[in-house]
């Protein structure tokens, strides 16, 4: 079923046809040695190994790992997550790579926990969550990727960056947040800036939960909020880098939530349509039209009703009952996930990443779980909007692939699509639940891959395993598809203390976990 599914919707042949006619034959022939795109994978089965288990055919190196120097003052940050590069020459074999910094694991970095945090302390969290812009470069003779580092372009951007508002909106009485936190995935815009998403922000500095439209201040995990005066409101944006001019701005316009991501598409009249998920359990899943070309300051903000097929605008004036809850559309979009249930949006089981296919031009949208109403392994959902017309407000949807025993996989969260219109995609099962019913099966997490031709066209291979606790993150390409970037994320995440280490990649003995950035090419 899945696999007649697969083929259906992706309307194989087609994209196949458009991508031959791409490439041309010659090309084609003469390249495709080395491309990703053209491997039929053995594929691995699930392992419980604390390593980077990959199919027969590949193999990686590592690029980057938390603590390396980047420059003589700056350090790659924590638990990165979000990988999206920027070719600085004409065969993409150097450039710059933007890494989102998740959130960080106090125990790794103070070996202790909540109790007796210091401001210290505090001050070496907000160091180490952001994002790193990195120079990378690939060596000629081994085509390995390297970290240039003291490129004049290596730097940081923290939560303690102060960054302004877009159109100069003013949030609790300033323009300017200070920093960015909760960076988990993103998007890469049509004029080539980078989109930063803040997820769980609540973490960081807390959540003002309304009742009856009175707020209700809920303190964070970590705490931050005991040691700086900045607002929860200034959190859970959309953020865009300028990866040259190192300009930063947040986007208030894309709405405040756990934003997964931010995927972007260019319509036919040269407005930016950006696609969003708001990762929580019955959240929603958004999307934004810009007003203007190459500018995400100011258009409409839409979320999806999968009842009616139907984009509903977030508006104060285009319904009472937002204009009779909020004051304005600020208040409306500091409030966003309110805003989606008064008008009666469809809560979803935790959307997670959201690409879209170059070909066939539907989207796809990974929805994880949701444990508490049962959906323990999650599905990947497909959108194809009306006449493939992106502004369109109307859509037709279908569930593309169900996890479970039958097709082996468990908690999809980020996709990519390869030029070919492969589909590559990782699960995400909670370190607390690996191994643990009912995931005993699916073992560590996995990268995962839907050849769109082929032996196994249509099939679901796991082509790599994560070390222990890990979770593969920020899948994204290079230039010529020969390699693919893939962030490891928090190994060994549910380590008891320094002696009972869970990981201890990637270094192996006794060392503590790193999370890396891994390049992942054919041996
Ligand atoms: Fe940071 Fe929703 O994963
Ligand atoms: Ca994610
Ligand atoms: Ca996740």
């Amino acid at each position: 079923m899945e696999r007649r599914n697969f083929l259906k919707f992706l309307s194989a042949s087609v994209a196949l046809s458009i991508f031959e006619q791409t490439m041309s034959k010659n090309k084609l022939i003469k390249n495709c040695r080395q491309k990703l795109y053209n491997i039929d994978f053995k594929g691995i089965l699930p392992s419980t190994e604390d390593a980077v288990v990959l199919s027969e055919e590949l193999d990686y190196h590592i690029i980057a790992s938390w603590k390396d120097a980047i420059s003589s003052k700056d350090y790659f940050g924590f638990n990165n997550d979000f990988l999206c590069f920027f070719p600085s020459n004409k065969n993409g074999t150097e450039g710059l790579l933007w890494v989102n910094h998740e959130y960080i694991d106090r125990f790794f970095l103070h070996d202790k926990t909540k109790e007796n945090i210091t401001l210290k302390e505090v001050d070496q969290e907000i160091y180490n969550v952001g994002g790193s812009i990195i120079k990378i470069k690939q060596d000629k003779k081994s085509k390995k990727w390297n970290l240039v580092k003291d490129d004049i372009s290596n730097k940081r951007i923290t939560a303690k960056t102060p960054i302004p508002f877009a159109n100069n909106i003013k949030i609790k009485n300033t323009n300017i947040a200070i920093g960015t936190l909760g960076n988990c995935a993103g998007g890469k815009t049509p004029w080539n800036t980078l989109l930063t998403c803040e997820e769980n922000y609540d973490a960081n500095y807390g959540e003002n939960i309304y009742n009856n439209n009175i707020p209700t201040f809920i303190e964070s995990y970590l705490g931050w909020e005991k040691f700086y005066n900045h607002p929860t409101e200034h959190y859970g944006w959309v953020v865009e880098i300028d990866m040259q001019t190192g300009e930063v701005k947040k986007h208030t316009s894309m709405g405040r939530m756990a934003h997964e991501c931010a995927t972007t598409h260019l319509t036919k009249d040269g407005r930016c349509v950006v696609y969003t998920g708001d990762d929580a359990n019955d959240e929603c899943l958004y999307k934004f039209i810009s007003d203007k070309p190459n500018s995400l300051d100011t258009g409409k903000l839409y979320v999806a009703d999968l009842e009616n097929n139907k984009w509903i605008l977030l508006d104060i004036d285009a319904d009472e009952r937002l204009k009779n809850t909020f004051k304005d559309n600020i208040e409306l979009l500091i409030r966003t996930r309110d805003a989606a249930k008064i008008v009666g949006a469809t809560p979803l089981d935790r959307p997670e990443d959201i690409e879209i296919h170059p070909y066939t031009k539907d989207i796809y949208i990974s929805l994880t779980n949701n444990i508490p109403n049962g959906n323990y392994h999650g599905s990947i959902l497909k959108i194809k909007e009306t006449n493939h017309d992106f502004t369109s407000l109307t859509f037709e949807h279908e569930y593309f692939l169900t996890g479970g025993n039958e097709t082996g996989f468990a908690c999809p969260d980020n996709l990519a699509f390869d030029k070919k219109g492969n589909l590559w995609f990782t699960s995400d099962i909670s370190g607390s639940k690996i191994g643990k019913t009912p995931y005993e099966k699916f073992k560590n997490n996995s990268l995962f891959y839907v050849p769109i031709d082929g032996k196994n066209k249509g099939k679901v291979i796991q082509i790599a395993s994560a070390p222990n606790n890990a979770e593969f993150t920020g899948p994204w390409f290079s230039e010529d598809d020969e390699t693919l970037f893939l962030s490891v994320q928090h190994p060994g995440e549910f380590s008891k203390d320094n002696k009972n280490l869970i990981s201890h990649w990637p270094d192996g003995g006794s060392s503590v976990p790193k999370s890396s950035v891994i390049a992942i090419q054919l041996k």
